[in-house]
């Protein structure tokens, strides 16, 4: 059952109002939906109405009050279809459900745990709670009636404002909310439970007073702080930066254990995983600390870019996620790092999204069809969405970019639209032709610039040539050459910058070039010595580079370039050559040698006090066997890169020994902890060298102390993975993990960075330990995170211990996904993907995956998310 955008059709029917009526029992909640709607106008007169349902059973139907004869209508598990409404008119229809939220292992829809009634409807979850029009396209007005035992439910929210509270007989009590803005159904929420709470408050920049509440577990209301100020500094940001305004008198944010994703923006009552609200000195670190801001100001931004205009269809997700993404990067480029923030965006879609554009998965980030849109939450759609978005303000220049959000945000308020409609005002607002650019949207596949240069000193003029490639991708096998906006930098012979007199050949604004044909020539003028040329400074267009340039005019962009993001790339990139390099070595049975400009590069990067510590760390951080294995893109031997990654390392770790052991104890902080952005930079550069310096000590002493003398959970988790990963199956290494193991036995946040520690120790002998892990009391395989951080790290994480030569890792986790598939299978289906690069493996490997991914293909009774995915992976 595939859905095709190109099927597209408004429903037969609008909808005005909804009045939710939820009487909360654990086993048995009833749902009563009273619908004023009428006949679309122009809509075919007989036309019945057919709702979405998804395994639901109707209790009870009645149309203006009346109850309807069976003749009238059809229900079955996954739909209710009415015949003979009125031809005009507005009419009610009352439609009953009973559910079981207790039994919802699913997520998805309402359901209970921990004494916790909450709800997930994105993409279509709200189909499981009650018939309905289950689409973005259709925006009511809700009012929702919670009824529940007070004792065990004190707190009842949804949508809105609440409206009206009441106790009720038997121990009940409920209470109504009013959410005055139409909404599709997927920004339905309820949560209903006891929990702590902190509140604030904000005043928006028309003079609103708006009630802040973040609602968590009780005992853990001191950990909610951090999440709050992050909600207030990004409500204010996006009001200075982008203009937009909160509109309802509260905005209330739920933490819950059991959650499929990171976070919800339901409209004014976001539902979040716990592990993205909760934090603090001894229980988080420097990147949770990150995440929880990001993501906090991510699911704030959709209220209007999601919520006050929401999309069309689900084939046009990016229209929200793309844009939001977008603009959570640049309110954390504002409240940290740009150079370093940027970089970890860079590091993250590389890791994740360029995988998944050259793999059986790829898809565009505007698909045109789907089995179960479930799995289109991905990276391509989200941050590939972003880097799209941020070549339009490349593209159109940050006053150009405002304007057009501008007339989007004038334009679209409170309507569902398309990506049509979004590239539409950019042009009408800025006069630019996006025709072309357009492309990004439908075209997969990550686009390889190829960069030729020379240089004639008698004309004083540099010649880059530019050709722009894109492999074939699953069902799509002619690519057209895309609109890509380039940045690039001169750099002279004294690490200066150099600024050209002209640029002639094709289109430019400034330093940015604008590649719009399969090969084209920019000639730079004026230009008094050969360059380096420095190409997608801060990474301006998602593109591969292929370059082949001179070791001399690497060395000097490592050494000299303002542009830090292009800065790092090319330290990265000389790493990466080098450990590719020393795999190949490996494999083929010679020893490997590594130069010492490598070492020189890493170590004066690291020692630089110019430069700020974060970005030092990046520097010292050497690419991970991941990135090596996507680099050396196919015949990939885990067991090789291993070898050859560790004997780079502790190269590198010799060279630098004394500078390393120098920078373990060269950062100092505040004696009280700070989360902020500077503290944890210090913090990162301190444990980047302390891995070196043990290393290179070929001892775990060092470690072993910063364990020990550790005051935060940065610094602990740093010296335990260097522990538990460069010292494994050794007493100090033991001792930690089960100090650590003792010390946070009744967090189960903390302990998923235990359970992921061991899941990552490379090496044949993890997935043993991973199964008994299993068996571990605070192992709870109904828990996503708890999944997520055993067996999704093992699986995605683990290069080595997952793919075992002789094939017991994938056999494991093939039987993992059959019975998880059963529970939950948006968690399942999202683990399975660990699996989508298995072509890139070496022959033997690949074929033991494959008898995997087959072997679970195989039934016929999969999910249909899960389905859909080993379908796919097994297709190309
Ligand atoms: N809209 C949410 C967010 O980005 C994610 C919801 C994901 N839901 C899903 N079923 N995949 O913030
Ligand atoms: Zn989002």
């Amino acid at each position: 059952r595939t859905v095709y955008l190109k099927d597209y059709q408004p429903t037969d029917f609008i909808i005005e109002t909804v009045d939710l009526v939820f009487d909360l029992g654990e086993t048995m909640t009833t749902v009563g939906s009273e619908i004023r709607m009428r006949r679309r106008p122009g809509a075919d007169p007989s036309a019945p109405l057919v709702f979405d349902g998804d395994g639901l059973a109707l209790s009870g139907l009645a149309l203006d009050g009346k109850p309807l004869l069976p003749e009238r209508y059809d229900s079955d598990a996954d739909t209710l279809t009415v015949r003979d409404l009125p031809e005009d008119g507005a009419f009610t229809l009352t439609v009953k459900t009973r559910i079981n939220p207790t039994a919802n292992s699913q997520l998805l829809g309402l359901y209970r745990t921990n004494g916790i009634y909450s709800t997930q409807c994105e993409a279509e979850g709200f189909r499981r709670i009650t018939y309905f029009y289950d689409r973005p396209d259709v925006l009511a007005v809700y009012t929702v009636t919670i009824i529940a035992d007070e004792k065990t439910c004190p707190l009842l929210l949804s949508n809105g404002n609440m409206v009206e509270e009441q106790t009720l007989d038997d121990g009940r009590h409920m209470a109504r909310w009013h959410d005055p803005f139409p909404k599709p159904s997927y920004l339905f929420a309820l949560v209903a439970g006891d929990l702590a709470m902190i509140e604030d408050r904000f005043t928006t920049m028309s003079g609103r007073d708006v009630t802040l509440r973040v609602y968590v577990e009780h005992g853990k209301a001191e950990r909610a702080g951090y999440a709050m100020d992050a909600l207030k500094r990004a409500m204010k940001w996006d009001e200075e930066r982008f203009g937009r305004e909160y509109d309802l008198d509260i905005f209330m944010i739920v933490a819950v254990s059991d959650f499929n994703m990171g976070a919800m923006e339901n409209k004014g009552l976001n539902i979040f995983n716990d592990r993205l609200i909760l934090a603090d000195p001894e229980t988080a670190t420097d990147d949770d600390y990150a995440r929880i801001e990001a993501v906090v100001a991510h699911e704030y931004f959709h209220n209007w870019t999601g919520n006050r205009i929401t999309c069309r269809d689900w084939f046009q997700l990016s229209l929200k996620e793309g844009l939001t993404v977008y603009r959570e990067h640049e309110f954390s480029a504002d409240q940290r790092s740009r150079p370093v923030v940027r970089v970890d965006e860079v590091k993250f879609l590389r890791a994740h999204q360029f995988p998944e554009d050259g793999g059986p998965l790829a898809h565009p980030v505007r698909p045109t069809e789907y089995v179960e849109i479930d799995n289109f939450y991905t990276t391509t759609v989200y941050e590939k969405g972003s880097e799209v978005s941020r070549m339009i303000a490349t593209l159109l220049g940050p006053d150009g970019f405002r304007q057009g959000l501008d007339l989007f945000f004038e334009r679209h308020d409170g309507g569902a639209v398309t990506i049509e409609d979004y590239l539409k005002c950019f042009e009408e607002a800025t006069g630019h032709d996006l025709t072309h650019f357009a492309l990004w949207y439908h075209q997969a596949g990550t686009p390889v610039i190829s960069v030729a240069s020379a240089y004639d000193e008698d004309k004083r003029e540099l010649t880059l040539t530019l050709g722009q490639t894109t492999t074939p991708t699953p069902g799509e096998k002619v690519k057209k050459p895309l609109h890509i906006p380039l940045r690039v930098g001169l750099i002279g012979p004294n690490g200066d910058n150099m600024e050209p007199s002209a640029i002639t050949g094709g289109e430019h604004r400034k330093d940015v070039l604008e590649l719009t044909e399969d090969e084209q020539t920019f000639v730079f003028e004026g230009i008094g010595a050969r360059p380096a040329i420095s190409v997608n400074r801060d990474f301006s267009a998602p593109v591969k580079i292929r370059f082949d340039q001179s070791r001399e005019d690497r060395l000097r962009i490592a050494g000299a370039e303002t542009d830090l993001v292009a800065r790092w790339d090319t330290i990265n990139a000389l790493a990466l050559e080098t450990l590719v390099k020393a795999a190949g070595d490996v494999k083929a049975g010679r020893s490997v040698t590594i130069d010492g400009e490598l070492g020189d590069v890493l170590i004066a990067t690291a020692e630089d006090d110019a430069l700020e510590p974060a970005f030092r760390a990046l520097a010292l951080t050497l690419p991970s066997e991941l990135d090596i294995g996507r680099a050396i893109v196919d015949n990939v031997d885990p067991d090789a890169i291993h070898t050859a990654r560790s004997a780079v390392f502790a190269a590198i770790a010799q060279a630098g020994g004394d500078s390393f052991a120098r920078l373990t104890t060269a950062m100092e902080n505040p004696r009280t902890f700070s989360p902020d952005a500077e503290s944890a930079g210090r913090r990162a550069l301190t444990n980047a060298a302390l891995a070196l310096a043990v290393a290179g000590e070929g001892d775990p002493a060092r470690a072993n102390r910063a364990y020990g003398h550790a005051d935060n959970m940065t610094d602990m988790l740093a010296a335990m993975r260097i522990l538990a990963h460069q010292f494994a199956g050794s007493a100090e290494a033991e001792d930690a993990l089960s100090d650590f193991r003792r010390r946070f036995a009744g967090e189960p946040l903390v302990l998923d960075k235990w359970f992921s520690t061991l899941a990552t120790v490379p090496g044949a002998q993890t997935l043993e330990r991973v199964a008994a892990l299993m068996g571990d009391d605070a192992f709870d395989e109904t828990n996503p995170n708890r999944v997520r951080a055993l067996i999704g790290a093992f699986a995605s994480s683990n290069p080595t211990g997952f793919n075992r030569d002789d094939g017991a890792g994938y056999n494991f986790f093939a039987d993992f996904i059959l019975t998880s598939d059963k529970r939950n299978a948006t968690l399942t289906a999202r683990l399975m993907t660990a699996m989508r690069s298995f072509e890139a493996l070496e022959p033997t490997r690949q074929a033991l995956a494959r008898r995997q991914i087959e072997r679970i293909a195989a039934h016929d009774d999969l999910s249909r998310n899960l389905r859909d995915i080993v379908d796919r992976m097994l297709k190309s």
